[in-house]
């Protein structure tokens, strides 16, 4: 059984949300992302085998998938004799980079203090393929480096915030698999590929005036941006009666924008911008147990013990 609380010795990775990007990541746009504070631990201890030890209550499906990846990612480190254990605070398969942090907490508990930041991040995308087929990279960049990042194309770019950002993450319920969503959106694409493409191109062009306002430390202008993502988003077929709800809800409460993060489709998370901690912290508890507070400060994480 893992334990209520990571162990000090355990390799941490952040989940992430996405301000600004989803899907047109995947046609090669760019899309803005940054890391939250729930993630995964891992933690590895001598065995005579390599072994992946699961939480309890994973479910039978997703037990296959990860065994499948830690496979995949044992076997390019040469099976060390270690048993891994897992612990997630990231709510799992609702477009937070469960999978990601996992990938990346995972491979620096196999490859100890021989893995190199970019042979981390290697390894985990590899494993991420298992999750997802063909995934932007998006998330695990934004876990293994832990900061906001300007995303395109394999390549990401730091983008250092003036002031810290102030999210609360509501989650709307279960959700299609990513591989699912983003295939949903592939039909539309054949449908109306002139629309579809304007649309993606101009998603694109909102990640970067986005990282450009958060540089800036313009945080009113970043939420306006995310108000007018979430609406493209909409038009694109990718947002639900619950996760526009839940966009509402977040600008009633007083969030300078909100839209959905991740995949969306059926289900998944919104997330909101606030101005405050303050305002973030009294805003999540409107959503009782579904809703969190998280803020990105810049600051360096520590993700080794
Ligand atoms: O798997 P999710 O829900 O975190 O979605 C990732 C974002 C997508 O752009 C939809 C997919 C990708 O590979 O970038």
């Amino acid at each position: 059984m893992a334990p209520q609380r990571a162990p000090d010795n355990a390799a941490f990775a952040p989940g992430k949300i996405i301000l600004l990007g989803e899907h047109a990541v995947v046609f090669g746009h760019a899309a803005l992302a940054c890391p939250i504070e729930r993630g995964v631990y891992a933690w590895a201890i001598p065995a005579n085998r390599s072994q992946l030890v699961l939480p309890a209550g994973t479910t039978t499906s997703q037990r296959q998938l990860l065994q499948r990846a830690a496979r995949r990612a044992f076997a390019v480190a040469g099976y060390p004799k270690l048993s891994v254990r897992i612990h997630w605070t990231v709510p799992v398969a609702m477009g937070l980079g469960s999978s990601a942090a996992l990938s990346v907490a995972f491979v620096r508990a196999i490859l100890g203090r021989e893995g190199t930041p970019k042979a981390v991040e290697r390894l985990a995308l590899d494993m991420e393929r298992e999750f997802h087929g063909t995934p932007s990279g998006v998330d695990s960049a934004t876990s293994a480096r832990a900061a906001l990042l300007l995303f395109a194309r394999g390549r990401a770019r730091r983008v250092r915030v003036a002031a810290p950002l102030n999210f609360v993450v509501v989650l709307t319920g279960a959700r299609a698999p990513t591989r699912e969503v983003v295939a949903g959106l592939a039909e539309r694409r054949r449908r109306i590929p002139a629309q579809s493409a304007r649309f993606l191109r101009e998603i694109g062009w909102l990640a970067r005036e986005g990282a450009v306002a958060a540089r800036g430390g313009n945080v009113r202008l970043l939420g306006e941006l995310m108000n007018v993502n979430q609406g493209i988003l909409n038009a694109l077929g990718l947002s639900s009666v619950a996760l526009e709800s839940a966009a509402f809800r977040l600008r009633d409460a007083g969030a300078l924008g909100a839209k959905l993060t991740g995949a969306g489709g059926s289900g998944g998370a919104a997330i909101g911008l606030f101005a405050t901690r303050s305002q973030a912290v009294r805003a999540a508890r409107m959503f009782g147990s579904s809703g969190f507070a998280t803020q990105y400060t810049g600051a360096p994480a520590r993700t080794r013990p």
